[in-house]
């Protein structure tokens, strides 16, 4: 999604501009802009369709503007293909704007404007409110912004110039976020905290329809009715060195890396001897008692953790869990109320469909859960309880340490709702978190141990046109994880079924040559996935076998072309192991293929519009 950033300082802006819109990347976009006040105090626009070097070269051939006030961006196109023209900032005659969300009524407001004989250049609904800023600019720019705040419906974060005040730059937010950074005679504004931590880790968080000012005096905000506001404010506990690479050459395998640590940080100051222990954050075991039913939602990855999550409370909790997308739970009229839990799971804490699910969820009267990673985002600040995933900043596009920090929550979680509806007992959930506390050195194990074989897998995959997934129970969940990370990064379709379901008509697909990953870590489901197995390898399929000991054990030789085989742990808790090498088989049969892992084409790290 887009990133915006914005500075007014001492330093140059075009370098902070650039060097922050950087740390932005990993949100995803497909072209790059700065507005930057001049020495003579005119603003000067350079932009551009593709990758921020495309910037920097334009910027090295029409000369870099020199300034002290500028903002930037990176655009990820919804309305007008990815094009120079339609690049960000874009400008009125008295205005210049970056923007990320969505205008909805863009094109009522264009055939207002195009009736007063404005005209436009872009295809964008940026634009629009550039040029609907500059109708309405009377010399005042706060009222200017209230004004059309009060006409445009939507999404949006916005950084603002205007012409007339060559000092300061203004930001406003509704949905979309943005935060405002402040060091010591500087300001900032950015989308997303990773864009500041390497000038100052202090920021506000502006909330919806509130104005900053940023001077280098400092910075300003109103409310609303335009009332001056104190904010509080907050400090980073991210590093900048936490949002670098660090040695690693990709992002993706860096928090592939990082996941031991991320689990271990995650859960253990939840866990008090040997059980669960929510109340640090806020969650008290008579909280959980007598829910009539879970509703999970979420999108991409986190939704694959919420169906990781949905076989574990079943099995421990006995209460029956719907696991939903969030874009189609949104739309449905769904069935929940006043006695059912709804969680939501989201890395970023701004999924616009889940933020909308948790917003409609609420609104029906069920308890909403959030776990989030990211601090104070708006899933997490609307949230009756909110428990966070500790992975620190995640960069990559595709999700790893978030993903393994969304299933160690929900085992946490589930252990906790069992114990509070008494369907385990004390002793049983002290064996099951016992398990969970080995969790971080057994992914460290399967990292260390695996690497090799899923980069010699990774290379054979290269020619597949496409492959399949199959599993049955926790493994199916998995697997849909595992064929998702692959589509990420790898660009071959793939497909994740439920082993027994292949029958039904997948099965036809298989041919001569094609890849199937058979994920096999549950023993009392392993006979049944070994004939399916066996059906596919008859049928041609090259299978590549990802299991454990156990089931190993039970596979007849020469069963699978490869093997990945991982330690047995508790069999609940396999997702957590067994999902690393699927994370590395996708990292590395990307890398043969020439992509970069951590901006797949097409995709955004944070999608904060529908
Ligand atoms: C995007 C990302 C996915 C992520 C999904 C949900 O599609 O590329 O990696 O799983 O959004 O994001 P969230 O921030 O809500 O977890």
């Amino acid at each position: 999604m887009c990133g915006i950033v914005g500075y007014v300082g001492p330093r140059d802006c075009s370098d902070v501009l650039v060097s922050a819109l950087q740390k932005l990347e990993y949100r995803g976009y497909d072209s790059a802009g700065i507005a930057v006040f001049d020495e003579n105090d005119a603003i000067t626009t350079v932009k551009t369709e593709g990758k921020l070097q495309n910037l920097k070269d334009k910027l090295q051939i029409v000369g870099k503007p020199n300034g002290h006030v500028g903002i930037g961006h990176t655009r990820w196109a919804t309305h007008g293909e990815p094009s120079d023209v339609n690049s960000h900032p874009h400008s009125g005659a008295r205005v210049t704007i970056v923007h990320n969300g969505i205008i909805e009524n863009y094109q009522e407001i264009k055939s207002f404007l195009v009736g007063k004989g404005r005209e436009f250049l872009s295809e964008t609904d940026t634009e629009v409110v550039a040029q609907l800023l500059d109708f309405y600019y009377d010399g005042n720019p706060i009222a200017t912004i209230d004004k059309v705040m009060g006409e445009v419906v939507g999404s949006f974060a916005l950084g603002i110039m205007f012409k007339d005040f060559p000092d300061r730059v203004f930001a406003v937010r509704r949905e979309s976020p943005l935060i405002v950074g402040v060091a010591d005679g500087e300001a900032f504004i950015a989308s997303d905290v990773p864009a500041i931590l390497q000038y100052t880790k202090d920021y506000y968080l502006l909330e919806h329809d509130e104005i900053a000012t940023l001077t280098n005096d400092g910075v300003s905000f109103v409310d609303k009715y335009l009332n001056p506001i104190e904010k509080e404010l907050k400090t980073a506990d991210w590093d900048q060195e936490a949002a670098e690479k660090g040695g690693y050459p990709h992002f993706m395998i860096k928090e592939i890396n990082e996941q031991p640590e991320a689990i271990r940080t995650t859960i253990m100051p939840r866990i008090k001897d040997n059980l669960p222990n929510l109340e640090e954050c806020g969650i008290t075991l008579e909280m959980l008692k007598g829910f009539k039913s879970v509703t999970i939602v979420a999108c991409g990855t986190a939704m694959h953790a919420g169906m990781v999550g949905k076989y574990v409370i079943e099995d421990l909790a006995r209460i029956p869990v719907n696991v939903d997308i969030a874009s189609e739970f949104r739309y449905r009229n769904p069935i929940v109320g006043d006695g059912d839990l709804v969680i939501i799971i989201s890395q970023s804490g701004e999924t616009a469909d889940s933020l909308a699910a948790l917003r409609l969820a609420k609104q029906k009267g069920a308890k909403i859960l959030a776990i989030v990673n990211a601090k104070g985002s708006s899933i997490a600040r609307e949230a009756d309880m909110l428990i966070y995933t500790l992975a620190g900043p995640e960069i990559a596009v595709a999700s790893t340490k978030a993903y393994i920090t969304q299933i160690s929550v929900m085992y946490l979680f589930a252990f906790e709702l069992a114990l509070a509806n008494e369907t385990i007992s004390v002793a049983e959930c002290q064996q099951l978190t016992e398990s969970l506390q080995k969790m971080p050195e057994a992914v460290k194990y399967v990292i260390d141990n695996t690497n090799e074989v899923c980069k010699k897998i990774g290379s054979k995959l290269i020619t597949a046109d496409s492959l399949l997934y199959i599993g049955r129970g926790l493994d199916y969940a998995l697997s849909m994880e595992g064929s998702l990370k692959l589509k990420e990064v790898s660009y071959i379709h793939s497909e994740s079924y439920a082993a027994g379901e292949l029958k039904h008509g997948t099965i036809s697909l298989i041919e001569d040559g094609m890849p199937v990953i058979a994920v096999a870590t549950q023993t009392d489901l392993i006979e049944k996935t070994i004939s399916n197995v066996v059906e596919v390898k008859s049928r041609g399929a090259n299978v590549i076998l990802v299991c454990t000991e156990a089931c190993e054990q039970k596979m007849k030789e020469g069963i699978a072309n490869y093997k990945v085989v991982i330690p047995n742990t508790h069999e609940l808790l396999m997702p957590i192991t067994a999902v690393v090498p699927l994370q590395i088989l996708a990292y590395y049969t990307a890398i043969h293929k020439g992509n970069d892992p951590d901006q797949p084409r097409n995709l955004a790290k944070s999608v904060t519009v529908e």
